[in-house]
């Protein structure tokens, strides 16, 4: 054997000697492992490595002087180098132990990563955008969010990353908030039930999720400061119980804390919620990251059980390893801390050493894409103008209908493979666009664009919306056969969106379009449609009633244009229900007067609604909307009948009744049951949403049956009296029906 391989076979046994007397990680033995690491090997594991891609490489494990880390470059900060760049943090690993580092990568509408890197230029890291959340949970259908679970889940691995951070399922309270469209719903069922579909599809792809935030963000504004004050029961029954439900069906391997406080106590610094609850209560097993920079106290987050502060600094480092050595922390609950981490880690693609391949199925994500975006739409209106033939000439008016917005801004966002405008699916579905106005509208949002910085995550440019003239839209309704009007919001992290006109309001030219353009066609006997391309509500005072038909497009993904025109053709049949309520005036809206507080004022945020928050309160007040929650159109129509309730020897209550499609065309329902629980602890809601299922496509005439079954647990409501679950056994009252608002079947127990 030549002298190079005697060495190399001597290093090789020298290592194996070496690693084999530290017992390297595995199912077996974290406890073990645990108890052989150093205070700073401990501490390293519990706070990311702070990937700041300015700072040169932090000294590897092992090659520690008795200094600090940190300063090991002469500056106090440090970074690792990012494994998957572009991702958002990466934790340390312990290589003499066996302990990989794991790579965190945002984010709910796919997986955001840089999409080139130098170091591989062949290599396109471009993922798919899929739909927002708002849009998927209006699917009411968990196998198709779960199918986009996988997607992204795939994606999340062949990439090389662990964890996404996502879903996010926080409370839509109110619809200026800026992340809302990232964000299920305003009913903690349907987030529970949509969490926990997408958590399973992530994690079925074998990399981990992120339910987030834990818990009552529900406000960009100043959300690193405010208090939400918020009363047990409706912090029970509405804010933490999507949580609870994810929980409880799909055991997500992390979650995060939220920025805020709860009732005076930072989330990431609160042990009754991240210990008392999630984990006695709930049984939770995971670990609990913060989010990026959350809170400022360091030994308390790790006291109250938030295992790994990300995405790390070198204070952080510090602090804990001060506190212990003064004895103000105890190195048990680092150890605690650790275990919780290290059982996800033994889970996780880099510790199987997973060879990614950087090259998922991206072709069929996008199909994917398209597939749920469609379903996910909701039809608003349809006055007998949709479905339509693709062989109409299209009059297509509104910037948003040629710079189709997929997602939101901020960490949800994603660096796609592609964008089909609603022009782009309108023209790949076989319709003609009038020229003009399509040439008059890229050309404008070209020049304005060009003045505007480029798009990033954080910065989405959006173009003045482009002036009509009354001869235009003339010649238009003239020379075309209908018209498509697009209207768009755009809203991300770290802003709520306003009341005002621009945002809430439609502003005077926006309305001035939809009334010209609606009056100058019906004056021909032509339908106008207007799509929305938005993460919430807006208003819809005024003009609701001017178009033949309104389809909420949300933000629909990088396939967004196609999806819209399988609806608008009749490839797919419309199906989607609200799942937030389009109020009639924002002022109707309980969360309105103080929501968005400016950290001038205060930094206490009231919850008083409290149960009352979207349907809740509106079908309790009996208040009019412009759209409740779970309505929407299909094309064809549904009758209810023979609903039968009844309760089974082991306390499970069983509700069934038929679903009969009475139209002429095929379509899928939505049915919805909601309860009236007794009121034994004051004054409760009228109706909240138990159970909903997602019929199979009916042809006209089929019936389905459906069946839902209930236990007292998905029943249970806060005893206000001794501050704990009630389960009463009787006094119950259930409504089937297509929306909160039209209920067609009743029955009580
Ligand atoms: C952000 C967001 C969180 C995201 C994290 C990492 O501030 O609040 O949702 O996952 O930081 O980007």
């Amino acid at each position: 054997m030549k002298p190079l391989h005697i060495i190399s076979a001597l290093t090789a046994a020298a290592l194996s000697i070496y690693s084999c007397g530290e017992p390297q990680l595995d199912e077996k033995n974290i406890d073990r492992v645990i108890g052989r690491l150093t205070l700073e090997e401990k501490v390293r594991l519990l706070v990311g490595t702070c990937t700041d891609p300015a700072n040169p490489p932090y000294p590897a494990p092992g090659t520690m002087t008795d200094r600090p880390y940190w300063q090991g470059n002469g500056e106090n900060t440090y970074r690792a180098a990012n494994r998957v760049q572009g991702s958002a943090g990466e934790s340390f690993s312990i290589k003499r132990a066996g302990i990989p580092s794991l790579v965190y990568a945002d984010g709910p509408a796919g997986l955001r990563i840089d999409p080139v890197r130098e170091s591989c230029p062949e290599t396109d890291f471009r993922c798919t955008a899929f739909p927002s959340a708002s849009l998927l949970a209006s699917t009411w259908n968990t196998e198709t969010v779960h199918e986009v679970g996988e997607a992204i889940g795939n994606e999340v691995r062949e990439f090389g990353v662990d964890i996404l951070l996502a879903p996010g399922m926080n409370i839509k309270r109110n619809p200026l908030t800026g992340r809302n469209f990232e964000y299920y719903s305003e009913d903690p069922l349907l987030s529970g039930e949509m969490a926990a579909a997408v958590v399973d599809g992530i994690q079925s792809q074998g990399v981990g999720a992120c339910i987030k935030h834990y818990a009552v963000n529900n406000q960009e504004t100043y959300r690193n400061g405010i208090d939400a004050v918020v009363s047990e029961e409706a912090l029970r029954e509405i804010y933490l119980r999507g949580f609870e439900i994810a929980i409880r069906k799909s055991s997500p391997w992390t979650v995060m804390s939220s920025y805020n406080k709860v009732n005076g106590e930072y989330a990431s610094e609160s042990s009754r919620l991240l210990r008392d609850i999630l984990r006695d209560e709930w049984g939770y097993k995971g670990f609990v990251m913060t989010d990026w920079w959350g809170a400022d106290d360091p030994v308390a987050q790790m006291k109250a059980g938030n295992n790994l502060l990300m995405p790390g600094t070198p204070q952080q480092i510090e602090e804990i390893i001060a506190a212990v050595r003064n004895g103000e922390l105890d190195e048990e609950v680092l150890d605690r801390n650790l275990k919780d981490i290290l059982e996800v880690v033994i889970k996780s693609p880099s510790y199987r050493k997973y060879a990614y391949s950087n090259a998922p199925d991206k072709e069929k994500h996008r199909e994917t894409a398209r597939k749920a975006a469609a379903e996910g739409m909701v039809l608003l209106e349809n006055r007998d103008m949709l479905p339509m033939s693709n062989t109409a000439r299209i009059a297509l008016f509104g910037n948003y209908s040629y710079d189709t917005q997929v997602g939101g801004s901020g960490s949800g966002y994603v660096h796609r493979t592609g964008k089909s405008n609603i022009y782009d699916g309108l023209e790949n579905a076989g319709f003609i666009l009038d020229s003009g106005l399509k040439n008059k509208y890229l050309s404008h949002i070209e020049k304005e664009k060009s003045l505007m910085p480029a798009e990033n995550f954080w910065t989405i440019p959006i173009a003045q919306e482009m002036k009509l003239d009354r001869a235009a839209i003339e010649k238009a309704a003239r020379e075309n056969d209908a018209a498509i009007l697009t209207l768009g919001r755009m809203s991300g992290e770290g802003a709520d969106r306003h009341p005002g006109k621009g945002d809430y309001m439609l502003t005077d030219q926006e309305t001035e379009m939809v009334r010209s353009i609606c009056s100058a066609f019906s004056a021909k006997g032509k339908k106008t449609l207007v799509i929305l391309n938005m993460g919430d509500a807006i208003d819809f005072g005024g003009w609701k009633e001017m178009p033949d038909a309104i389809l909420m497009a949300w933000l629909p993904g990088q396939e967004g244009g196609n999806a819209a025109a399988d609806i608008i053709t009749g490839r797919k049949a419309p199906s989607g229900r609200l799942p937030m309520t389009m109020a009639a005036s924002y002022a109707d809206i309980p969360s309105s007067s103080d929501f968005g507080i400016s950290p001038g004022e205060t930094n206490r945020v009231l919850y008083k609604e409290n149960l009352m928050v979207g349907y809740r309160y509106f079908t309790t007040s009996g208040k009019e909307t412009a759209y409740p929650f779970g309505y929407g159109l299909s094309y064809t129509s549904f009758k209810y009948s023979d609903m039968i309730c009844s309760k089974d020897d082991n306390g499970r209550i069983s509700i069934s009744f038929d679903v009969t499609n009475t139209g002429s065309a095929a379509g899928r329902e939505t049915a919805q049951v909601y309860v009236r629980k007794p009121e034994i602890y004051g004054a409760r809601p009228v109706r909240e949403l138990c159970g909903f299922r997602k019929t199979s496509e009916l042809a006209p005439g089929e019936t389905e049956t459906v069946r839902i079954s209930l236990s007292y647990e998905d029943l249970k409501q806060w005893n206000t009296d001794d501050g704990c679950w009630a389960y009463p056994e009787q006094g119950y009252e259930f409504h089937a029906g297509a929306s909160a608002e039209d209920i067609r079947l009743s029955c009580s127990l």
